[in-house]
């Protein structure tokens, strides 16, 4: 258990006041290689993880470790540009904390996205997927330990991890941009290797269109303190066994490449609709 608390989340995001100019209300996490959309954050302003007290840093390659702050389609947001994984080390709680920070700065919706693997059929690498709810095969929770009743109850409701109305905007702007959105179960598993096409047949069974191994924490974290959520996972890859070829993390970066901008037009036009 980790014993970061209420006053680390404050000092933490004072710190990012204190740079900052205005207060975001709208946080974005980005997966691998989707960090870019930071470069197109307006009056930006840029903090290193390692600068914000208490705040962990990334360790893998394609992910930044910075903090973006600024306008993204008239709307004030801060973008996490690489986050935390727990297959690096950290605590599940940890993986919590910058959501935590983000509500304190005062958030009140989250964007999350993420590369994933393809487990429904119909997919195929490139497709976009809205997340429409999420298992969490993690085994952890980012709320194990005491709970703060002033960051959100003991046991948080996740009937609508995924907001419908955020959902229903996504699908409209999908529509207007003529873009083929899928929407599915993410599965969200410990990591770092990749599953076993066995795996991947169990987690077809148990109702899970794709695969990744970020996500749940931070989107139980953002749930538990009532921010609302809207997660769009980029399909990089058909998960193990579905095709007769291996996988490799250069292969999720390469298919994000591909597809970015497709994808920074639907989470853009997002910002502005949401
Ligand atoms: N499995 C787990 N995580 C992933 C995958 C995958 O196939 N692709 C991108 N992230």
């Amino acid at each position: 258990m980790n014993n970061l608390t209420i006053t680390h989340i404050k000092e933490a995001a004072q710190y990012i006041l204190d740079k900052a100019d205005s207060k975001p209300e709208i946080g974005l996490i980005m997966g691998s290689g989707l960090g870019v959309l930071g470069d197109y954050i307006e009056q930006a302003i840029t903090i290193n993880y390692k600068d914000i007290p208490h705040f962990p840093v990334s360790t893998v390659e394609g992910h930044a470790g910075e903090l973006v702050i600024g306008t993204l389609s008239g709307k004030t947001v801060v973008l996490m540009r690489g986050r935390f994984h727990m297959y690096e080390g950290y605590e599940p709680a940890l993986t919590a904390f910058p959501v935590r920070v983000m509500k304190e700065l005062g958030v009140q919706k989250l964007v999350v996205t993420n590369a994933a693997g393809g487990i429904n059929t119909a997919f195929a690498s490139g497709n976009l997927m809205l997340i429409a709810d999420h298992i969490n095969m993690t085994g952890k929770n980012p709320l194990i330990g005491p709970n703060d009743d002033e960051l959100g109850p003991r046991f948080p409701d996740m009937s609508e991890a995924y907001s419908k109305r955020l959902r229903k905007i996504a699908h409209e702007i999908a529509q207007e941009q003529q873009l083929a959105l899928q929407e599915g179960v993410y599965a969200g598993l410990l990591g770092p290797s990749y599953e076993t096409p066995a795996e991947i047949r169990m987690l077809r069974t148990l109702g899970a269109d794709a695969v990744g191994m970020s996500t749940v924490a931070e989107v139980i974290a953002a749930r538990h303190c009532g921010i609302e959520v809207v997660g769009i996972s980029c399909i990089s890859n058909m998960a193990a066994g579905i095709l007769d070829q291996p996988l490799s993390h250069i292969e999720v970066m390469e298919t994000t490449e591909r597809v970015k901008s497709q994808f920074l037009a639907l989470v853009s036009t997002l910002i502005a609709k949401i």
